[in-house]
């Protein structure tokens, strides 16, 4: 695709409630009315929570070895297709989900909840949400907008940050995302809650929970090898899943599969932002119960 006509970053303003850029608002009408099926499986998250990651654990567990050659010659993002995205030179997120033939469709989100079109939840379709410590999550965000002309001019990193803590990042405050897909647990049965730092600790059991959570039977030889195939530096090298045939990204600023780490933070925030940030977290998730870990 040729991404030249897309020279200059976006800019934020406010859209039904939350900070958004043109990319994901264009096709609006289309988003919310999107029609769900039953077995569609929604993988939501606050970006860079380990959305790729997760994508292509499902993508492996329902593909894997044995798919067909046009399904395996496509990258991560085309084979799952990104919902509320509108590039206009590629084809839109519903588009591409529209003409999808293989099933389960796994469908890419980075909505708060209350933002889901409604079908998903009528047609009582699968979620699987990825939730990352907000101090990780937002290095990696910075990283990303640094190097993806898509995504608005980050700034310095301090800018950044105090962005992030106000809630003015793209998609909204990570703190309600985070809580609100939380709460929804607690009443919708079909939504299974992922850390990326239980992820990062022990792959192979996260893809175990995955599994019953699907009701799906995998080998455990099967799942050893996907477990093997999804490590940082194997999707790293693989070029289905590094993003490295996206040209919006200039990798040379920073690449898209960066680090992999959790506590990556500690190597950005000074001591001040760190007790200026704990101190906005602490308020922000007075009367959250969702429990974070910011190293492992
Ligand atoms: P870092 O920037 O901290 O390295 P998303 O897919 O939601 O955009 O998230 C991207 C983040 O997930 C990046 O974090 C990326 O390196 C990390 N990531 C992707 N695949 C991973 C893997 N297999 N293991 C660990 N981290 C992974």
């Amino acid at each position: 695709p040729d991404f030249s006509s897309i020279s200059s970053r976006p800019t934020i303003f406010e859209f039904e409630g939350i900070s958004m850029i043109n990319h994901f608002t264009e096709n609006w009408e289309k988003v919310k009315n999107f029609q769900a099926r039953p077995d569609d499986i929604l993988i939501a998250t606050y970006p860079k929570a380990g959305t790729t990651w997760v994508s292509y654990i499902l993508d492996l567990l329902y593909f894997g070895e044995n798919a067909p050659e046009e399904h395996t010659s496509q990258p991560i993002y085309m084979r799952v297709p990104f919902l509320e995205s509108c590039f206009k030179v590629i084809a839109s997120g519903t588009e591409l989900a529209d003409n999808m033939t293989t099933s389960p469709r796994l469908i890419k989100t980075h909505l708060p909840v209350q933002l889901i079109p409604k079908s998903f939840w009528e047609q009582n379709s699968r979620v699987v949400y990825v939730a990352r410590n907000a101090k990780d999550n937002v290095v990696s965000y910075f990283h990303f907008d640094r190097m993806n002309i898509v995504e608005p001019d980050p700034g310095d990193w301090n800018t950044f940050l105090h962005r992030f803590m106000d809630g003015k990042s793209v998609f909204g405050p990570w703190y309600d995302h985070v809580n609100g897909y939380w709460e929804k647990k607690q009443t919708y049965s079909n939504l299974l809650y992922l850390f990326y730092e239980d992820l990062v600790e022990d792959t192979g059991r996260e893809v175990d929970r995955l599994c019953s959570f699907l009701g799906l039977s995998t080998s455990v030889s099967d799942r050893e090898k996907i477990t093997k195939d999804v490590q940082f530096d194997a999707m790293k090298q693989n070029k289905m899943t590094n993003y490295s045939t996206l040209p919006v990204m200039d990798f040379k600023i920073s690449p898209f599969m960066r680090k992999g780490k959790v506590g990556d933070w500690k190597n950005h925030f000074t001591v001040a932002q760190n007790e200026q940030f704990d101190e906005v977290y602490k308020e922000k998730m007075k009367n959250a119960t969702v429990k974070f870990r910011t190293e492992i």
